[in-house]
Parts: structure tokens; C-alpha cells; sequence
């Protein structure tokens, strides 16, 4: 037996993170403007950010520099002290389901030690699979839909009509569809937010058992980060757009027959995941405004310990109004 001390867990500051996130978007819940949404979710992220005692590079932000001022990938955040780290930030996932005011729009942050992220360069797209921990080993990219289903609900102990696979409605997402119908399971379709979706795999009781489909690459390595530290897998594929796509990849280096596991999605155990609703969905309450304040939901969690934590909290805007720079 080991006898050191408790270290420190980043995913308990990088809630304040993704709360400051929630709240300042879930001020544009259903008001369909899903860039003012996000622009408010990135201000409050860099805000909080860079109170933290870090020194941080955005590995997968809002794109590369000359289209996002703020948040953009090789960006330095925190106060520049150790520990050094990647940094993987989706202000909002789910920005248009935010915009209608629909289900499961979320707040979410990674971080990882430098170096241990996948770069996902220029494809935004990637194939994947997410399973919880029963059905961890037993997943492969390259097998047919049905031997996949057969093979997580052998895992399970449970028969493929007793899965339920979350899968975004999209148009290329119609012969997976049919397949995953022909061969019994049950699906739930969603609008968008594949990261808590991925998550939900892992939760017990959360009612789904799989995530299958091509959905964003920068999605699969936060969802690597949380699926890590909760014992449950996720594998997948780069999806090129076009030729062109594709070649620009080829020529940075990447493999696009590479099976991409969950460690080289993310290569470290020692990562910190945290998320907040913004709207409410299956596994957490978005935002709930009361005079003067908010109550937020969120799930931390640290993959060193696997701990993972629900943090209900409440918000006093006329306190937080006083010494904050966001007007709440
Ligand atoms: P945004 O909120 O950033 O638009 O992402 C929402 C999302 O549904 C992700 O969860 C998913 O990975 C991706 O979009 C799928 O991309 P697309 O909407 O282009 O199919």
C-alpha cells in the first residue's frame, strides 16, 4: 500500500469553470441565438479559466486562431504555473438544442497532462463507439453493427432488444439506423450533445447502453476524458468531409485507417472532466433561475481515482454581481 497524500483535483476547479459557463449562457436558452449563447459560454470559460493555478494549452478549443479570437487551439490559459496541461473546452455542446430551449445543451472541460490529448487537426468528424465499463473490452470499429450489439449485450448479460443505442438524426446516419433496427436493439434518436450522451453509456440507470455514429471529433476526446475516468470505452475513426479533407490529413501526418482507441484519444489517466447543463436533460438539470439567483447541476470527475461527483449549486447573483466582471 501506497502512503501519499491526497493531491490535488483540477476537476473540483473546473467546475466553477463550467458553472460560470451555464450561467451566463443560460441566459439565451430559447432565445435562438445560438452564437450569442456561445460567445457568452467562451467569455465566462476564459474568465475562470485563468484563475487557475495552471499552465494550460488548448488542444481542442473553437477552432484554429484566425477564426476564433478566444479559446482557439495552441491558446495559453491559467496563471502559467505548473502543472502543464492540455486543455479540451466545448463552451456549449449543443448550441442550437440551447437555442430552441430543447434537452441535454451542456457546459464542458477537460484537462489532461501536456501532450496527452488527440490533436484532431482538420477533421472535425470521427466514427465512434462509446460503451460503460460491462461492455468495455469488447467493441470494434471495423465489426459489423449487429456483431457489436451482439457482442455488448453478451457483455451485459442482457439480449440486443434490451440495449438502447443513442445515435444523432442526421441523414448519414440512415443505414446505421436500419442496421441497428434489423438487428433489434432500440434507439434513441437525438438532436445533438453526443459528449453526454458518450457519458451516459457509463451511468448506471441513465437507460442508454451505447453511442454509435459519426459525430465531432473534438466531442470524442472530452468524451474520452469522462469515459476514461468512469471505466467505460469509447473507439472510433476519422471521418474526413471530402478528398480534400482527407489529403490535407494525410499530408499532417494522420492515418485515416488508424482504429483511434480511447488512449490515443486521450493517453493519461491523470485527467480532470467536468460538466454543467444548461438545459435540463437525462442526466443533468439545466440552469434554474430564482429571483437574485441559479441553481446549477454538474458531474466532475477525476480520472487518477474515478471519483465522481454530482455538485448541485446555488448562486447568489447579488453577492456575485458585486465583485464579478460577468453581470450575472
Ligand atoms: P455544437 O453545439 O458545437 O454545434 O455541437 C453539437 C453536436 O451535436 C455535437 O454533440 C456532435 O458531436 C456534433 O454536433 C455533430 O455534428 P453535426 O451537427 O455537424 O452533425
Amino acid at each position: 500500500m501506497m502512503d501519499t497524500k491526497p493531491t490535488r483535483n483540477l476537476a473540483l476547479e473546473l467546475v466553477r469553470v463550467t458553472e460560470a459557463a451555464s450561467l451566463a449562457a443560460g441566459r439565451y436558452v430559447g432565445k435562438g441565438d445560438k452564437i450569442a449563447a456561445d460567445h457568452a459560454a467562451v467569455e465566462a470559460i476564459r474568465l475562470v479559466m485563468n484563475t487557475i493555478q495552471m499552465n494550460g494549452t488548448i488542444v481542442i478549443g473553437e477552432g484554429e486562431k484566425d477564426e476564433a479570437p478566444m479559446l482557439y487551439h495552441g491558446e495559453k490559459l491559467g496563471t502559467g504555473d505548473e502543472p502543464n496541461l492540455d486543455i479540451a473546452v466545448d463552451p456549449i455542446d449543443g448550441t442550437s438544442v440551447l437555442a430552441n430551449g430543447t434537452a441535454n445543451a451542456i457546459a464542458t472541460v477537460a484537462l489532461a497532462p501536456r501532450g496527452s490529448m488527440f490533436n484532431p487537426g482538420p477533421f472535425m468528424y470521427m466514427d465512434k463507439i462509446a460503451v460503460g465499463p460491462e461492455a468495455k473490452d469488447v467493441i470494434d470499429i471495423e465489426a459489423p453493427v449487429a456483431e457489436n450489439l451482439r457482442r455488448i449485450a453478451r457483455a451485459k448479460g442482457e439480449q440486443v432488444e434490451d440495449l438502447k443505442v443513442v445515435i444523432l438524426e442526421r441523414d448519414r446516419h440512415k443505414g446505421l439506423i436500419d442496421e441497428v433496427r434489423k438487428a433489434g436493439a432500440r434507439i434513441r434518436l437525438i438532436r445533438d450533445g453526443d459528449v453526454i450522451s458518450a457519458l451516459m453509456t457509463a451511468v448506471p440507470a441513465s437507460g442508454v447502453d451505447v453511442l454509435m455514429g459519426i459525430g465531432g471529433t473534438p466531442e470524442g476526446v472530452l468524451a474520452a476524458c469522462a469515459l476514461r475516468a468512469l471505466g467505460g470505452n469509447i473507439v472510433g475513426k476519422l471521418f474526413p468531409r471530402s478528398e480534400k479533407e482527407a489529403a490535407l490529413g494525410r499530408e499532417q501526418g494522420y492515418d485515416l485507417q488508424k482504429i483511434l482507441t480511447m488512449n490515443d484519444l486521450v493517453s493519461s489517466d491523470d485527467a480532470f472532466f467536468a460538466a454543467t447543463g444548461v438545459t435540463s436533460g437525462d442526466l443533468l438539470r439545466g440552469v434554474d433561475y430564482f429571483a437574485h439567483g441559479a441553481r446549477t447541476d454538474s458531474l466532475v470527475v477525476r480520472g487518477l481515482t474515478g471519483t465522481e461527483r454530482r455538485i448541485i449549486s446555488t448562486h447568489h447573483f447579488d453577492k456575485l454581481n458585486e465583485i464579478s466582471s460577468i453581470h450575472y
